[in-house]
């Protein structure tokens, strides 16, 4: 029997994810979203794709949280981007009672299936989802790391002007401004970025990853990246698909690994069948600690905020 995957809210993020998706060709997608018409119109239009494209999968677009049962993996993209006049915190409060309605909803149709949170301020998400859930911590993580390590990888291999296979990029901590990419474990072909680039360029490499998706949001001005937000969810659906067991960077909680307790956030990991199977500890320079230490805050911030209104 074929693998079934549900993309919860089919907006720009969704839609991207279902379409790389659609072409590995594997699994059969079920495609949700609140507004009637939207998944079923999108799912169409993708299932019409398949014939030039080559792709059999059953696609389903539906309102009806009764077709999601039994899926393998569910990807909850649901929320609202920012509109102007909103505060930060408006968006938190938003998009929390989305992802938590949602959650509520998905997990008794799939009470098997691994949980990817993509819905933004990320953390807090993915944290909040988890507690919602009532699921293990192995079958509840976000998407950021991926996404944030290849444009960190897009950037360096820019700046070689070497393939971007031969880039590997390491990236942890939260999805927002405090992230931290790690130039000493990112490499060219096994060779540490630090020994080929200068601090300096380094250093405005990392910002500009940092700052990755504030810079498309200000170019596209109605609203945020999605075609590597997509891929990147589309790489993780297929490592645990495929029980791959690849050394992914993705949001999960952390229990006193890295010095942070009871709290979700970017760390490398196994991403199997079983969602994280392993979570890679590595040692960190004081610097290192200190940004991922700084990082931790500005999430668990997040979640305080979000305590102030809701129970989780
Ligand atoms: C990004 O970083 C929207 O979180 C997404 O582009």
């Amino acid at each position: 029997m074929r693998k079934k995957v549900t993309v919860v809210g089919v907006g720009m993020v969704g839609g991207a994810t279902v379409q790389y998706l659609a072409k590995k060709d594997y699994c059969d997608i079920v495609m949700v979203d609140v507004v009637e018409g939207l998944p079923q119109g999108k799912a169409l239009d993708l299932h019409q794709a398949g014939p030039i494209e080559g792709f059999d999968g059953r696609l389903i677009g539906t309102t009806d949280y009764a077709d999601t049962a039994n899926s393998d993996v569910v990807v909850i993209s649901s929320g609202l981007p920012r509109k102007p006049g909103m505060s930060r915190d408006d968006l938190l409060f938003q998009n929390a009672l989305i992802v938590q309605s949602v959650v509520e909803k998905i997990v008794p149709q799939s009470p098997n299936a691994v949980l990817i949170v993509v819905t933004n301020p990320l953390d807090a998400m993915a944290q909040l989802a988890y507690h919602t859930s009532g699921l293990p911590k192995n079958r509840v993580m976000g998407m950021a790391g991926v996404l944030d390590s290849a444009r960190f990888r897009c950037f360096i291999a820019e700046e070689l002007n070497v393939s971007v296979q031969e880039v590997t990029g390491f990236v942890l901590g939260g999805h927002g401004d405090t992230m931290v990419p790690l130039p000493r474990y990112s490499t060219v072909a096994g060779i540490p970025i630090t020994e080929m680039l200068s601090e300096e360029r380094i250093k405005e490499i990392c910002h500009r990853t940092a700052y990755g998706g504030s810079e498309i949001v200000s170019l596209l001005k109605t609203g945020s990246a999605f075609y590597a937000p997509g891929s990147a969810i589309c790489n993780m659906v297929d490592a645990i698909l495929m029980d791959k067991r690849r050394i992914l960077p993705c949001t999960v909680l952390l229990e006193g690994e890295f010095d942070v307790h009871g709290l979700f956030m970017g760390v490398p990991v196994k991403l199997g069948s079983n969602g994280i199977e392993q979570i890679i500890k590595i040692n960190l320079t004081d610097e290192e600690h200190t940004a991922f230490q700084k990082s931790a805050a500005a999430v668990q911030e997040l979640i305080d905020t979000l305590r102030t209104r809701l129970i989780f």
